[in-house]
């Protein structure tokens, strides 16, 4: 069967990567959440997408340049206004003390966003909270940064990686088992049947980003995708019992 995991939640129709984006991906009936982290200014994993907060908050300037006390004041709304209020920037530490709590076993698909900016000691961080809450089968690091992604194992090598790309790569499930990692995360268009195949026979899953359109879905679904990401798992849920 192919998994759906919440983008970023359910960031079609919440705030993205808020608490209130990820219990509505998980109650539409995903089997998984992805998130994105970077690091505060006093090195705290905290869950945002962008290295800055104007797109998505009620704050400026850079993620990384304020304490996690002053950024989980802010409200990350500003998509969704009709949220304001109730969309905080969640700590990471947060996020996984939810997913530990329930009874639903869905999977936690950490991007680690140190692509751009070098996060010194991101990697030892987010996996110190991985361990703490007990999620080491349950969560799926990820990053475009695949050396990250090689020296995640090195730290523990019991949490998949999987390796982020938006350009071709070259015998990607190749690249993959040589780096560690149980899967690659595509983008979308770089996608060809072709490449389902080849990795169903090398055991590498694919999943790719970000799935929208009704006919996408379906065609990743026929195709036996391992999972794909979706901005609105509920949408991804139904058209996958109706086939
Ligand atoms: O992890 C899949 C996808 O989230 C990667 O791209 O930019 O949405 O973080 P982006
Ligand atoms: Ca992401």
């Amino acid at each position: 069967m192919t998994l759906i995991f919440g983008h970023r939640g359910s960031a079609g129709t919440m705030p993205e990567n808020t608490m209130i984006s990820f219990q509505e991906a998980i109650d539409a009936g995903a089997d998984g959440i992805e998130l994105d982290v970077h690091l505060t200014k006093d090195h705290i994993p905290v869950v945002i997408h962008d290295e800055t907060l104007d797109r998505t908050t009620s704050g400026t300037g850079n993620v990384n340049s304020q304490l996690a006390e002053e950024l989980v004041l802010l409200d990350a709304s500003a998509e969704f206004p009709e949220f304001k209020g109730k969309a905080p920037i969640p700590l990471l530490e947060e996020v996984l003390e939810w997913a530990a709590s329930g009874d639903s076993r869905f999977i936690v698909n950490i991007e680690l966003k140190n692509n751009i900016i070098e996060y010194s000691g991101l990697e030892e961080k987010v996996i110190a909270l991985v361990k703490k809450f007990d999620l080491d089968e349950r969560v799926i690091l990820s990053s475009f940064n695949h050396g990250s992604m090689v020296q995640a194992l090195k730290i523990e090598p019991r949490i998949e990686t999987a390796l982020l790309y938006s350009d071709g790569i070259y015998k990607p499930n190749d690249y993959a088992r040589r780096a560690g990692a149980k899967a690659i995360h595509p983008l979308l268009r770089t996608v060809k049947d072709e490449l389902i195949r080849q990795s169903r026979e090398s055991s590498v899953s694919v999943r790719p980003f970000t799935v929208n359109s009704d006919e996408d879905m379906k065609r990743l679904i026929e195709w036996e995708t391992s999972a794909f990401f979706t901005d609105f798992p509920e949408k991804a849920v139904q058209i996958r019992k109706s086939l």
